[in-house]
């Protein structure tokens, strides 16, 4: 990993936390940077949306940032339940993860849904971060690399630069399942969205790749060592102060 590509930790909290609970984390997270000398990455953490305004609070003054777990594409309106990017910048957040293959299978978000919703990121001043992934049936079926490269073109908005979006590769078999691609298979993936985003992008070499599923603290020197790994998107171990906060000094050594 190139110093000009500065790493980036994110913790994706999924629908989980109650305010008590998610104060503590948060406060322990901010603890954990602040104490630590780590100025050459950046730890993020995306609450559920009620929590965003608590933990933007609590942790301020620390480094860490606030992120979003998805947004609508519209900034307003009739679109009950939804949230938009306006509010969640409104409550705090600076980043939004969109995309994930979590709201792709259990809310039909297809590549043009995820395009719209990074566009949209952009209009209320947020940096999206755009997740990308194949099934077990699709990597069996040896699509893998067609798979990320028609999502990744699908769900990519026109205008992106290095500075602008952040991709997340996400193999959704990896997801909560202990299981991990091994270093050279993610290395591949990456550098084959790397090759794919040279053709959307005027500085693909300066986006930055996350990883993400089943990072832990044992894992995650060895995965983000690998080739064209800018960071990693976390989910059960983000839930630990511990275990994120040893991801993100495992990003150090990367
Ligand atoms: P796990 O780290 O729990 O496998 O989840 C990964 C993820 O989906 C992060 O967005």
């Amino acid at each position: 990993m190139t110093r000009s590509r500065r790493p980036l930790i994110a913790g994706n909290w999924k629908m989980n936390g109650l305010r008590a609970d998610a104060l503590a984390l948060a406060k322990a997270v901010a603890d954990g940077v602040k104490r630590s000398s780590w100025g050459d990455r950046e730890v993020l953490i995306c609450p559920p949306a009620q929590l965003i305004g608590l933990v933007a609070d609590a942790v301020r003054g620390s480094g860490v940032l606030v992120g979003g777990q998805d947004c609508h594409p519209a900034a307003n309106g009739a679109h009950t339940g939804d949230i938009s990017a306006e509010m969640l910048r409104d409550a705090g957040a600076g980043h939004v993860i969109v995309g994930h293959s979590e709201r792709r299978t259990d809310c039909g978000e297809t590549d043009a849904i995820v395009r719209a919703k990074a566009e949209a990121a952009w209009r209320a001043g947020l940096l999206p971060i755009v997740c990308i992934g194949e099934t077990l049936a699709e990597r069996e079926a040896g699509r893998t690399l067609a798979v990320l490269e028609s999502q990744l073109k699908g769900s990519m908005p026109v205008g992106a630069t290095a500075a602008r979006l952040v991709v997340a590769y996400e193999p959704v078999w990896a997801i909560g399942t202990g299981k991990t691609p091994t270093t050279s298979e993610v290395a591949a993936a990456h550098a084959h969205i790397r090759r794919v985003l040279a053709g959307l992008t005027p500085d693909a070499g300066l986006v930055r790749l996350l990883y993400g599923g089943s990072v832990k603290g044992s894992n995650a020197a060895e995965l983000l060592a690998a080739g064209d790994v800018d960071g990693a998107l976390v989910g059960g171990a983000s839930l630990k102060a511990d275990e994120f906060l040893a991801i993100a000094k495992a990003a150090q050594s990367g």
